[in-house]
């Protein structure tokens, strides 16, 4: 398994933090991501106490809290913290690494996700910190790009990318790591998790142009249920045993 850079995604995640939410929270990049949250947000129980990962500028903080949750987040980079802090001024933002939480046992009803898991040093202890500072019962829901056919060429590309200097919000060799539905299942059983659940979400790229944007949007829900090989984020769900 490749090593991940954690002191570069950090770097970089402080320099475009300001140009974060202009990518997923406008236009195309926006309905991506609302896409996103919508399918965690199902896996999840609704109005509990949450733990976001990798929480980046509050996105998913905002809309739980929205839907009458309460929550926290926790993000390696400063940046992205302050713009968090600017969109929910009443939530606690810290600053640390998923893989070691700097929160007591048993804290939360739910733990969530988005786009952060393949940034992740080490997942297993990501996911064993999780486990201790769920409630018993309490779950976790995580998407994060999958490991297919598809998506295989990615690191090469983000390679590439760096070479030519290609300075995208997200697209970097950071020696991220992707992971298939049976090495997600293994990872989340492994940590203790019961009752876990795989699925496929995401066919519309925000990359894409017009009108194929909007053609990959119509056809996105048949794709996930029966094409799920052309979706490219695996969400997976967890729960503590009680
Ligand atoms: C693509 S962004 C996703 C942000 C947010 N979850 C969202 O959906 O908009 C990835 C985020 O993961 C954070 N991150 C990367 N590695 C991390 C780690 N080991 N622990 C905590 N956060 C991390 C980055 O700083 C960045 O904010």
């Amino acid at each position: 398994m490749t090593t991940v850079k954690q002191e570069k995604v950090r770097k970089h995640y402080d320099e475009i933090s300001d140009k974060y939410d202009h990518h997923y929270d406008h236009a195309k990049g926006r309905c991506y991501h609302i896409h996103v949250s919508k399918h965690l947000m199902q896996m999840i129980p609704e109005r509990g106490f949450l733990l976001d990962i990798g929480c980046g500028t509050g996105l998913f903080v905002e809309k739980y809290i929205a839907d009458g949750g309460t929550a926290v987040g926790i993000d390696i980079s400063q940046g992205m913290l302050r713009q968090a802090r600017r969109r929910c001024v009443q939530t606690d933002f810290t600053a640390g690494t998923g893989e070691n939480l700097p929160f007591a046992d048993a804290s939360f009803d739910a733990i969530a996700s988005l786009l952060a898991f393949s940034y992740m040093k080490d997942p297993e202890g990501m996911l064993s910190e999780a486990y201790r500072v769920l409630k018993p019962g309490g779950c976790i829901a995580i998407c994060t790009l999958g490991k297919k056919l598809l998506t295989r060429g990615i690191p090469a590309i983000y390679q590439l990318g760096d070479k030519l200097k290609i300075n995208h919000v997200a697209a970097h060799d950071f020696g991220e790591h992707y992971f298939n539905e049976e090495e997600m299942l293994e990872l989340f059983t492994g940590a203790g998790f019961t009752g876990v659940e795989t699925n496929w979400c995401s066919f519309a790229h925000k990359g894409l142009i017009d009108p194929l944007f909007k053609f990959a949007q119509r056809v996105e829900p048949f794709v996930e249920r029966r094409l799920p090989q052309l979706a490219y984020n695996i969400c997976v769900k967890g729960t503590k045993p009680e």
